[in-house]
């Protein structure tokens, strides 16, 4: 049995990952420290924490005491941290808070898990290690920057951050690799492109623009739309953590990407014309829909969900135009690939969304204290 430190877990991809451990992995107990921010919500693990293989604390990977004390208590073997601000646009708005936690945070956790786990030192005092400890972080392919037309970004291309999110991902990464290379810390760093899948909050592309149809508002679209990301389905990406965790070399990073690449505007239509296509087939579908228009038969009306609710807004400072990773390393010493393509992902999401409305309305109320007040008073 190994007791892992999970961060950030009440978020998106750590939520889905900790489904994914306690669903695959018997092996594995976790605890999972997470400060609640807007973007963590303590619903979407209700039902996992909570049992001898799952506890909860909430806190900041930044609260040195707090870190040290969880280590004490719990002798984590395995930290993985996906705590983090994650959200471009706002680190345009607050660049601050992404140094506090992404960068801060992370010093922090390497150096509560040194303290926990060195064990002496070697012959050219380089300090030695618990047996089967691994320190494992959760970076992006925005630390490369962004691509033109063509090529891809291995793990040699060298870092080139633009916005402050991807300038505070890319320290992390430097400390992470820094602690590898001065104390030999037992390290491994995955960078993904972007997520998508169910527990996404709405503020990110693809679940926002959901919720927009759903409510019949407008569908931004930054600039042209032709902006390319590489999409991944999140349980893929959480497989591929779990690989790397398990039997990824120690000091070395592995790109994860599925070759899912596609602009901004074809997500947004694609996100249009899935929506539409299933509240046809399945019009009990159409029960989630906030915009109330009855058609001719009597029916709540979709003739509305259509292209015509894009509008091309003003660009994101910065905006990287293109991202697509080469994901080689990952399937040659590891197996990985992604299983899930992008055609069966969005409709899994998209029908994750019209199912899950409930979740949508709850993370966007900003009442999450309610929760934490009702399942954690007096423990
Ligand atoms: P998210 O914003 O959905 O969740 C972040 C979580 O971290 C939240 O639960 C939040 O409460 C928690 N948190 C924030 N600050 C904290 C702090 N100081 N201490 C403890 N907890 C804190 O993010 P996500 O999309 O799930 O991303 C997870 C990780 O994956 C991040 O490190 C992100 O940089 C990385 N990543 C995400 C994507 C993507 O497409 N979403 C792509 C590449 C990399
Ligand atoms: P986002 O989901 O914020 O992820 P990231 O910036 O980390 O890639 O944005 C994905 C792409 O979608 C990015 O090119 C910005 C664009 N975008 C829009 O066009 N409209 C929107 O409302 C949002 C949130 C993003």
């Amino acid at each position: 049995m190994k007791t892992y430190l999970v961060t950030g877990a009440a978020g998106f991809i750590g939520a889905n990952y900790i489904k994914y451990l306690l669903k695959n992995y018997p092996d594995v107990k976790i605890v999972v420290l997470d400060l609640l921010t807007y973007a963590g919500n303590l619903g979407t693990i209700a039902k996992d924490i909570d049992n001898d293989r799952c506890t909860f604390h909430r806190g900041n990977i930044g609260d040195r005491a707090l870190v040290d004390s969880l280590f004490a208590e719990y002798k984590f073997d395995v930290v993985v941290n996906f705590a983090a601000e994650s959200h471009v646009d706002r680190s345009i708005e607050n660049p601050q808070l992404f140094l506090e936690t992404n960068i801060l945070g992370t010093q922090n956790l390497l150096d509560s898990a040194r303290k926990a786990w060195v064990t002496g030192k070697d012959e050219q005092g380089y300090p030695t290690w618990r047996e089967g400890v691994r320190y494992h972080q959760v970076s992006t392919d925005e630390v490369y920057g962004s691509l033109g037309d063509e090529g891809y970004f291995t793990e040699d291309t060298p870092l080139c951050p633009h916005s402050p999110y991807s300038a505070s991902k890319t320290s992390a990464d430097l400390f992470v690799m820094a602690y590898h290379d001065t104390f030999h810390m037992p390290v491994t760093i995955t960078r993904c492109s972007n997520n998508y899948g169910p527990y996404h909050f709405p503020e990110k592309l693809i679940p926002l623009i959901i919720k927009n149809i759903l409510e019949g508002k407008k569908l931004p679209v930054y600039g042209d739309g032709s902006n390319v990301r590489d999409w991944l389905y999140v349980e893929d990406h959480c497989k591929a953590i779990e690989m790397v965790v398990r039997n990824g070399r120690v000091g070395q990073v592995y790109n994860v990407g599925g070759h899912n690449e596609k602009k901004n505007i074809e997500i947004v239509r694609l996100t249009i014309s899935t929506i539409h296509r299933l509240m046809t087939e399945t019009p009990e579908y159409r029960k989630v829909l906030k915009k109330k228009e009855l058609g001719a038969d009597g029916q709540l009306s979709i003739d509305w969900i259509n292209d015509s609710l894009i509008t091309y807004v003003k660009d994101r400072l910065g905006h990287d135009q293109r991202y697509a990773i080469d994901p080689t390393k990952i399937k040659e010493e590891l197996g990985w690939y992604p299983e899930t393509t992008f055609e069966v992902g969005i409709v899994k999401t998209i029908e994750w969304y019209l199912n899950n409305q409930a979740w949508v309305e709850e993370v966007t109320s900003g009442d999450y204290q309610h929760y934490y007040e009702r399942m954690y008073t007096g423990r």
